[in-house]
């Protein structure tokens, strides 16, 4: 099961009307779904989109008793075209909860996960062609030292990538392991004490892969047409770039006035379209990170629109 983060705070948040629409962009495991189905009535309609066909397909069968859900395979950086294909003008709220799911990191067959051997494939969509395994043995080693560090935050990224593109200029880099280990030969023993050594690079990997910062980017404006004046928006992201997106689009939009600064008076006649919910991210307290380690870095940051 996955579990799911920051689960009752982001309901809280999310819920302003039972009997309203709201949008579920990132449906996964379905824990943040069933806990909101729990608070909402019979006149409530949600629509639940994955871009993994596998895991929404799992999902959709533990929700076979409750006709208002509409399940859509799709990304969520087409929020905009999935509303209207619903005939859905605008909605009370929308959560997303970015990353991957329990479910993709344990069926190890996805090629996510550095602790059991697979194919290198890290697709969310199985219907998209770009997969880890391409990246690792095509993109120039500086593109991959880039991404590994700017997505991985990971300080040895320059090593990693020098010693990847070594490595395939003998034999292609096929498996998970098979990188571990050539991440794991990249780092110095001291800095491999605390957490797997991959980690970083795979986190970077997956998120190259998927696009993960091109559909944030993408559906943040998305949000704001598709909600209705006082319609909650929730987003809890676990990487500080996703979190740093997040947080200069709310106070963007959040903004009274747009004028140069040094103006004497407003002339721009500009309107926040968002009030900021909550000021500070929302974090996990201690006992929900003891029980779940993925939780450990997730944020959430609630907007309501104007
Ligand atoms: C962290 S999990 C969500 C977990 C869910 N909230 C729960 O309680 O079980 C993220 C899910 O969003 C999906 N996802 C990630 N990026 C997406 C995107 N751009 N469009 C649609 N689905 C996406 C992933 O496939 C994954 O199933």
């Amino acid at each position: 099961m996955h579990d799911p983060v920051l689960l009752s705070e982001s309901i809280s948040f999310l819920l302003t009307d039972p009997g309203g629409i709201y949008v579920d962009c990132t449906l996964g495991g379905g824990g943040h779904l069933n806990c909101l189905m729990e608070e909402l009535n019979n006149e409530a309609r949600v629509i639940a989109i994955d871009k993994d066909e596998t895991v929404m397909n799992q999902t959709r069968s533990r929700f076979i008793n409750k006709p208002n859900i509409t399940f859509v395979y799709d990304d969520f950086k087409n929020l905009s075209h999935i509303l209207s294909q619903n005939n859905v003008a605008a909605v009370d709220g929308i959560l997303i909860d970015l990353g991957v799911s329990s479910f993709q990191l344990d069926e190890s067959s996805r090629g996510f996960s550095y602790h059991n051997e697979a194919t290198l494939d890290m697709r969310m969509d199985l219907n998209q062609e770009l997969d880890a395994k391409y990246i690792v043995n095509h993109y120039s080693e500086q593109q991959l030292s880039q991404l590994i560090f700017t997505y991985g935050e990971e300080r040895f990224a320059r090593t990693i990538a020098r010693n990847i593109a070594a490595y395939r200029a003998i034999k292609e880099i096929e498996t998970t392991l098979e990188l571990a280990e050539i991440i794991k030969s990249s780092i110095p023993a001291r800095y491999k004490r605390d957490k797997h050594p991959a980690r970083k690079t795979f986190q970077a990997l997956r998120i190259v892969v998927n696009g993960e910062m091109d559909s944030l980017n993408q559906v943040l404006p998305q949000t704001i047409e598709g909600l209705k004046s006082g319609g909650r928006l929730c987003i809890i992201t676990f990487h500080s770039l996703e979190d740093r997106i997040v947080k200069q689009f709310y106070q963007q939009r959040a903004l009274e006035c747009i004028c140069p600064p040094g103006m004497p008076v407003c002339t721009c006649n500009h309107q926040a379209e968002l009030k900021i919910i909550t000021r500070k991210p929302v974090i996990p307290k201690d006992e929900e990170i003891n029980n779940n380690p993925r939780a450990r870095s997730a944020k959430l940051r609630v907007a309501e629109r104007r």
